[in-house]
């Protein structure tokens, strides 16, 4: 186990195009990073009328839905003598700071200060964020100027079923896990069983190609010819046929993104295209729900457990802990919590890491000396395929329904998230 942080001097990080793991304001994976959308918090976690702090990409900020139901996003601390705001009164779409009462409207603007005589509140701002509420998740854009287009994602948005929504926290980098979702090969030897349901994904089948979205991985299965395509969208994301988790279900489409917390944190969020309807969706409905509360161990937790020495694998109860999850923790937190690629050996199943690679250094040289960046896009070629089977893309259309959209975390997970989420202000000095 190394850590690379303590081996990267301050001026290495901001302009080494090989550093992709640092992700503050001031890093420039970071910045590349804030130049697109990111997704930063579940909708139903953030009631109308209150305020939560949030650490996302190594910055604080308050997160709050005005009681007329829009979220918000702004700097995390009052200008006046810097308490956090998210401990404030949302009011209206405004929020009011606790201690003393100066109040400043979505855009940061401070517009009251009670106990002042010579008032200046017209001086003071802080900075806000856009935000953007789609398909049960909340987007914000944390880079400078002007945002970019909106990422539709349609295939998600227009069909007649469930769409589930899920994360987790996972206590290492974030492109640990990126690069973990590169590597199908990975699933025989920590997934098992799992594995069986996926076939042949050996590491001499694989194809890796640039797309118009990021990277396609295509595999091909020997003995029909047959493919598994995987589609990685830059910076991070992924979309891809998953794994069937319900017996009334087939594969599932799926759509991640890794989002870092810091850069020892991050979380995974994921949607899932569940095409069921009737007494079928509610039956599989049903059956997620018990078994997100049957789940009552954090994989994070157990994670720890074995990696100390203290536990093995073999002896957690399946049924009380997330034991794919808990595998790839053992697998990615087990690497450190920021792994120091400098020493990888990388082969040949190796391919889809690599290449990413390569892409994010690109994009990064572009990014810092201002050159135009690839515009990257999801268009019509790039779909996911699960060898001949499942994952019926042309369903979606602009007039078909809205999905239900329903949260399957479990319930232990989203404690864990809050927790890390909100650390900052756990810890002396956080601010
Ligand atoms: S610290 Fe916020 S009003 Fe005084
Ligand atoms: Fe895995």
């Amino acid at each position: 186990m190394t850590d690379i942080a303590a081996d990267l001097t301050e001026e290495r990080r901001t302009t080494d195009f090989d550093d992709l793991v640092h992700t503050g304001p001031d890093t420039l994976a970071g910045r590349y990073l804030r130049s697109m959308w990111q997704p930063v918090y579940h909708g139903v976690d953030l009631v109308a009328g209150q305020a939560k702090p949030l650490k996302i990409l190594g910055q604080r900020f308050t997160l709050y839905r005005g009681e007329t139901g829009t979220p918000h996003l702004i700097d995390p601390d009052c200008r006046h003598r810097g308490t956090t705001l998210s401990a404030g009164h949302v009011e209206g779409d405004a929020i009011r700071c606790f201690y003393h009462g100066w109040k400043y409207d979505c855009d940061g603007q401070c517009i009251e200060q009670p106990p002042e005589q010579s008032r200046f509140a017209g001086k003071v701002r802080l900075r806000s964020y856009p935000v953007r509420e789609y398909l049960g998740l909340i987007f914000a854009y944390l880079g400078d100027g002007k945002p970019p287009e909106f990422p539709l994602h349609p295939e998600f948005a227009h069909f007649d079923g469930l769409l589930e929504i899920d994360s987790y926290q996972r206590r290492c980098n974030y492109f640990q896990n990126l690069d973990n979702a590169l590597d199908h090969c990975h699933l025989g030897f920590v997934h098992g069983s799992a594995a069986a349901t996926v076939g042949d994904v050996l590491g001499r089948s694989i194809k890796v190609k640039e797309s118009d979205w990021g990277v396609t991985l295509t595999f091909s299965r020997e003995s029909d010819g047959k493919l598994f395509v995987s589609q990685f969208g830059m910076p991070n994301m992924l979309q891809l046929a998953t794994l069937p988790v319900d017996p009334e279900i087939g594969w599932l489409e799926s759509i991640f993104w890794w989002v870092p917390i810091d850069d020892e944190s991050h979380l995974q969020f994921s949607l899932h295209r569940v095409p069921a309807t009737g007494d079928t969706a509610k039956r599989a409905h049903e059956r997620r729900q018990a078994r997100r509360q049957e789940i009552d161990l954090a994989h994070q937790d157990i994670a720890e457990e074995i990696l100390g020495g203290r536990m093995r694998l073999a002896d957690v109860d399946p049924k009380r802990c997330d034991v794919i999850r808990l595998q790839d923790d053992v697998a990615l937190v087990g690497q450190g919590r920021i792994v120091d690629r400098r020493h990888d050996l990388l082969g040949t199943s190796d391919v889809g890491v690599a290449m990413v690679r390569r892409t994010w250094q690109r994009e990064l040289r572009a990014f810092a000396g201002g050159r135009p960046q690839k515009a990257w896009r999801k268009t019509p070629a790039v779909r996911p395929a699960v060898w001949g089977l499942g994952a019926d893309p042309n369903q979606a259309t602009d007039t078909a329904a809205a999905p239900q959209i329903v949260d399957v975390r479990p319930f232990v997970e989203i404690g864990v998230q809050m927790k890390e989420l909100g650390v900052a202000f756990a810890e002396p000095g956080g601010r």
